[in-house]
């Protein structure tokens, strides 16, 4: 595979010229009479034209034909995917999935988009407020299929194979302990290199961004500088009608074809882009005293809600990192919570679950559902000497966290059969050691 190309940028203005056409990118204006090469001006908006200029996003796109040069749009098979959040009953018990299966190429197909399973989610396209989270399982490549999501946004988490993705804007390599984000409306089209799973979570109607770090100062959690914008990358390939263009659109899919490949952008330039991410440069920060800051220190990207501080979806990793604090119980303290939390392990042993919680499976905790260590977990943290100690080494768990109350569906609860019927038994043997007379 030829090595790939990106910038450095966070919602920054970014310009890119694909190397072959060297001044495709006009000059002192964005949409001039005739354009260099002969190149189409179209722009891709991510937010209302009205927007404050901190927020406000756009980019300007020059291609060989404008995307508007296709059959109409009609309904396909929706797989599994929904935001039908009423098919199944409440369920408001500690969720637990064995590793979501991933059918061999032999026996079932299955791309990036026939291979996607809703699992959980809230709130409705339509009115632009909520959040859905995804398992992609696939095992084949997306020939002549380009998707784009007009709902929302989507943050890909890879845990098993790595994805090419080609986007309007050019290729990210995407690999497990990497991340990217597909921003409302780009298109994309993945390439997978054998059997591939992996976490995706959607949120309609906000934008991830990085979090605010108040006392931390100028410095911390995700740099800006780390997260990678791919470099423009065109084909001009004719393919007579028989390009599919893939729609998300209020929660159902819509297929539409053309004549040519989409990925005929030459030039871009704008702040509303694909990025891509690595969570080894995430800077960790926590309590070198004693007890826990919140698992929002972890925050890597939040998608605001319009309540101050309060987030539609954070994305939240565990990293490897020193235990240092004194006195204090160190794993996750035990907990409820007015929101919801689902966590998904990309690789290693979670602290808190050393068994059980495994790589490319998944849990959910739903609001004010307790939780919290296991028993064997408790016993150990609660008598091991504390000294500094490597956490969660080899390891990465990550959390999308949501002030949504979500529904699961009837694949996460039954199709995928994956959900454990026995989870709640992992804190039965927590035992009480409470005496009156013995401080
Ligand atoms: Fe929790």
């Amino acid at each position: 595979m030829a090595e790939l190309k990106y910038m450095p940028g966070f919602g920054n203005e970014c310009v890119s010229e694909d190397p072959r056409c060297p001044g495709a990118l006009p000059e002192g204006q964005n949409n001039p009479q005739v354009c260099p090469y002969g190149l189409y001006a179209e722009q891709l908006s991510g937010s209302a034209f009205t927007c404050p200029r901190s927020t406000n996003k756009r980019s300007w796109l020059y291609r060989i034909l404008p995307s508007v040069c296709h059959k109409p749009f009609k309904p396909m098979d929706q797989g599994h995917l929904t935001h039908n959040w009423d098919e199944a009953e409440a369920e408001p018990n500690q969720l637990r999935w064995k590793p979501f299966e991933i059918p061999r190429a032999s026996e079932k197909k299955l791309d990036f988009v026939s291979g996607l399973h809703t699992l959980c989610g809230a709130g409705e396209p339509k009115s632009r407020n909520g959040i859905a989270i995804h398992i992609f399982t696939c095992n084949t490549s997306m020939i002549n299929r380009c998707f784009y999501n007009s709902d929302g946004d989507f943050l890909i988490v890879p845990q098993q194979g790595k994805l090419l993705i080609t986007t309007e804007f050019g290729k990210l390599l995407v690999e497990p302990n990497e991340i990217c984000v597909i921003q409302q409306g780009m298109r994309f089209s993945v390439e997978v290199f054998g059997e591939t799973r992996g976490y995706m979570l959607e949120v309609y109607g906000a934008h991830f961004e990085l979090p605010d770090l108040g006392p931390i100062g100028a410095n911390g959690l995700a740099n800006p500088r780390d997260f990678l914008v791919p470099v423009a990358w065109y084909e001009d390939r004719q393919v007579a009608g028989d390009y599919t263009v893939i729609s998300k659109y209020q929660g159902k899919l819509f297929s539409a074809q053309q004549d040519f490949s989409p990925f005929n952008v030459v030039a871009w330039h704008g702040n509303y882009t694909p990025y891509k991410y690595n969570l080894d440069n995430f800077m960790v920060i926590n309590s070198v005293a004693f007890d826990h800051a919140d698992p929002s220190i972890f925050t890597v990207l939040t998608a605001k809600s319009t309540r101050p501080g309060v987030a539609l979806a954070d994305f939240v990793i565990f990293p490897p990192r020193w235990g240092v604090a004194n006195n204090t119980f160190r794993p996750p303290y035990y907990h409820r919570n007015c929101m919801s939390e689902f966590m998904g392990l990309i690789k290693g042993r979670y602290e808190a679950k050393e068994e059980g919680f495994q790589p490319g499976g998944g849990s959910l905790h739903s609001m004010m559902t307790p939780h919290g260590p296991d028993a064997e977990c408790f016993e150990k943290a609660s008598k091991a000497r504390l000294e500094p100690e490597r956490v969660a080494e080899g390891t990465m768990a990550f959390m999308f966290e949501s002030s949504f109350s979500m529904a699961v569906t009837t694949w996460g609860l039954k199709t995928s059969n994956c959900l454990e019927k026995t989870y709640y038994k992992c804190w039965e043997q927590l035992k009480s050691h409470f005496n009156p007379s013995c401080k």
